[in-house]
Parts: C-alpha cells; structure tokens; sequence
C-alpha cells in the first residue's frame, strides 16, 4: 500500500494506481547521511507571500537546510527567462544561445545537483508555462542532466481525485526520460489560496521530506 499525499487528507492508493506516489522517505535514505546539494525551482508568478507551491517549497527548504543540506532557490517568474528557441545549436550538449538567467545562473547549479526540486501551481492541468520554460530548456544539456534525483510540488484549486492526473504523467514520464530518481511527489489538491494550503498537511510533508531526505 502506498501513500498519496492529495487533498487535505491522504488518500490509499496501491502500487498500481499510482506508480510513485509520495511517501516520506526513511531518514537518511535518500542521501545517505552525506550533504546533498539540491536545487529548488519555483514557478508561480504569485509574491512569495500569496503563492502556494512556494509555500510548500519553502517549507521543503526549511526541512532539507535543517537537516544541512545546501539549497539553491530559482524564481523561475522573476528571472529572465526565454523559451527554447528549438535551433539546435546546442546540439544538446550545451551551451544554449541565451544568455539568461537560466544558462548563467540556473543551468551551473543543476548541473552540480544531486536532487532537483520542480514546483509548481496546477494551470489547465498541467505546470505553469514559467517552469515548462525552464524544462524545455534542459535540452541543452540532456545527457549532463541525467542521473539526479527529483521532487515535484504542485498545487491546485480543484480537489478532484483526478485534478493531478495529467501532471502526474508528465513528471512521471519526465523522470524517465531524464533517467532521474523520483524521491517524493506533494499533489496538494484543494489548496487554492494560502489560508488553504497552510490549513492543510501538505506543509508538513513538505518539510518532513525535506529533513528526511
Ligand atoms: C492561469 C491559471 C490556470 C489555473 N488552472 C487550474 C487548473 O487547471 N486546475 C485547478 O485546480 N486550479 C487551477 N488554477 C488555480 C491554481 O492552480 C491555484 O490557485 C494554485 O494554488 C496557485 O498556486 P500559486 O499560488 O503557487 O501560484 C489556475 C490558476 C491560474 C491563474
């Protein structure tokens, strides 16, 4: 039996109805016990004050820096970003044409990671076009990013059983592609304004995932 962490309860799922739902992992049993260097983005053009994903990514952050791991927070809404321009001048080996923040300032840190962190509010079902941005551009440097590991965060208005099914697939078939290792997954369903997603058990999840790690 596994853990989904939806709505603000959990729900039971088994193995087969979702293949990675989120568990907290066993202390320790992600890194190690060694520092790991993990790198967190955001993607919701919401103030750090009014935003939900960053909420629960702030509370992960809070969780894995307790636990003395060394985070790097991106704003993927804040910073210059451009969409991949698909003329294959990085022949997927890098560098990428743009000059921007995420080839200067994001793409080093993810190169270095040990874990990535996506978060996200749910738009039409799927991630926000601030960190679509940013996953497209990984194409740059495919090859160097496999091999790490991964969160995502997302949050939602809706609380329907199935509101994160189609992201869910995406990040679950976007970890295969990258040949990355999922480590946890926050679906926080019914979580459409702050007083919703603190209220909720997604922000202790968050960090306890994040001091487990
Ligand atoms: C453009 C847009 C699209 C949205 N699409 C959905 C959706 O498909 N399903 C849903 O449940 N909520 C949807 N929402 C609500 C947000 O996912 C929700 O308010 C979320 O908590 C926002 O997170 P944030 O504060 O971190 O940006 C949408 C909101 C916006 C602005």
């Amino acid at each position: 039996m596994t853990l989904l962490l939806s709505g603000c309860g959990l729900s039971a799922l088994t193995g087969s109805e979702n293949k990675a739902a989120a568990e907290i992992p066993a202390k320790g049993s992600v890194s190690g016990g060694n520092k790991m260097k993990i790198v967190v983005i955001n993607s919701s053009p919401h103030s750090d004050d009014e935003s939900t994903s960053k909420y629960l990514s702030a509370r992960f952050t809070e969780g894995a820096k307790s636990a003395g791991h060394d985070v790097f927070v991106f704003d993927a809404a804040r910073e210059e970003t451009h969409p991949c321009s698909g003329c294959d001048r990085c022949g997927m080996d890098g560098p990428c044409v743009w000059n921007d923040a995420i080839e200067n300032k994001l793409m080093p840190k993810m190169l270095e990671a040990d874990l990535l962190v996506l978060a996200t509010p749910l738009y039409y079902y799927g991630m926000s076009a601030q960190l679509k941005t940013i996953v497209d551009r990984f194409y740059s440097r495919t090859g160097k990013l496999h091999n790490k590991k991964s969160i995502i965060i997302a949050t939602a208005y809706n609380s329907a059983d199935w509101t994160m099914e189609a992201l869910s697939a995406h990040y679950n078939t976007l970890v295969r592609y990258m040949e990355w290792q999922d480590v946890g997954q926050i679906w926080g369903i019914g979580c459409g304004s702050r007083s919703l997603v603190e209220s909720s058990k997604f922000g202790d999840q968050a960090q306890k995932i994040g001091s487990n790690l």
